[in-house]
């Protein structure tokens, strides 16, 4: 069955794209039918895979153009919709429509699909809403500074008042970006939100200075930089920990579960 996973952070710059499109193209490798959407209006997705911004969410909601024509296949197994500015008028049209919080979920559900990864952007509006409302799973990056664990309620805040609404999530998870076990503030942070949130934390993701090279030139890590510390964790002991392989293998029980 299809499984459709919103990341999602009200705060900016956490790593939601970078773990959007790393995930997406991880899972396609895998041969799992993937499809990634992109829901901020600054348009990062398609400049991660060397393509210009278009406004596919745009012709997707406004135009009622069908999904197989909206659709970049961007590689064997992963097909994208872009977006753009446009993805402005996404919202003022969902805002008018009768069934303003599921236009989303109505799109997608007879997508053929595996996965579907919704890239959400960090505001909480009406398109933030429908991106919540369609998921099945949350995953939440976010960095290890003082304000970590309060975004992360944020959004679980959010999720509950849905949840109320009468959606039932399969589940969500944190996922520690930017993680640098050099420094304290990092550690202790990372140790908080384990107390606070146990298994739902995930395994981190180092800081690693490939990953902001990597979108400079438009490709994803598994192309420039698959053995960097961002895809393969840190070294504790004999044992890695963390990195995006890691975290696929969780996505992947997800998505098996
Ligand atoms: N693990 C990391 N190490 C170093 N830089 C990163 C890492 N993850 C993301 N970045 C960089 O940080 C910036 C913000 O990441 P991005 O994924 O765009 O965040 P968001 O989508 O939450 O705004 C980008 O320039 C990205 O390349
Ligand atoms: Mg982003």
């Amino acid at each position: 069955m299809m499984k459709i996973f919103a990341f999602a952070n009200q705060k900016g710059g956490v790593g939601k794209t970078t773990t959007a499109v790393t995930l997406a193209d991880g899972l396609a490798r895998l041969k799992i039918r993937t499809l990634l959407v992109d829901l901020d209006p600054q348009g990062h997705l398609a400049l991660s895979f060397g393509l210009e911004k278009s406004p596919g969410l745009y012709r997707l909601v406004c135009l009622d153009e069908p999904l197989s024509e909206v659709k970049v296949a961007v590689r064997p197994y992963l097909d994208l919709v872009t977006g753009d500015k446009q993805t402005e008028k996404v919202k003022r049209q969902i805002t008018l429509s009768d069934f303003r919080e599921t236009i989303l979920t109505d799109l997608l559900r007879d997508a053929s699909y595996d996965a579907v990864l919704l890239d959400m952007a960090p505001s909480l509006d009406v398109l933030h809403i429908n991106g919540l409302i369609a998921a099945d799973w949350v995953v939440i990056p976010t960095r290890l500074d003082a304000l970590a664990v309060d975004g992360v309620k944020e959004i679980l805040t959010t999720m509950a008042e849905i949840t109320r609404t009468g959606h039932s999530y399969q589940g969500y998870s944190i996922l520690p970006t930017f993680f640098d076990r050099t420094t304290r503030e990092t550690l202790i942070q990372f140790q908080d939100l384990a107390r606070t949130f146990s298994d739902h934390v995930w395994p981190p993701i180092p800081q690693d200075t490939r990953v902001r090279e990597t979108a400079a030139y438009g490709k994803t890590m598994w192309d420039y930089s698959p053995n960097s510390s961002a895809m393969e964790g840190y070294l504790e002991g004999r044992q890695k920990l963390g990195g995006y392989r890691q975290v696929l293998g969780r996505m992947m029980e997800v998505i098996n579960g």
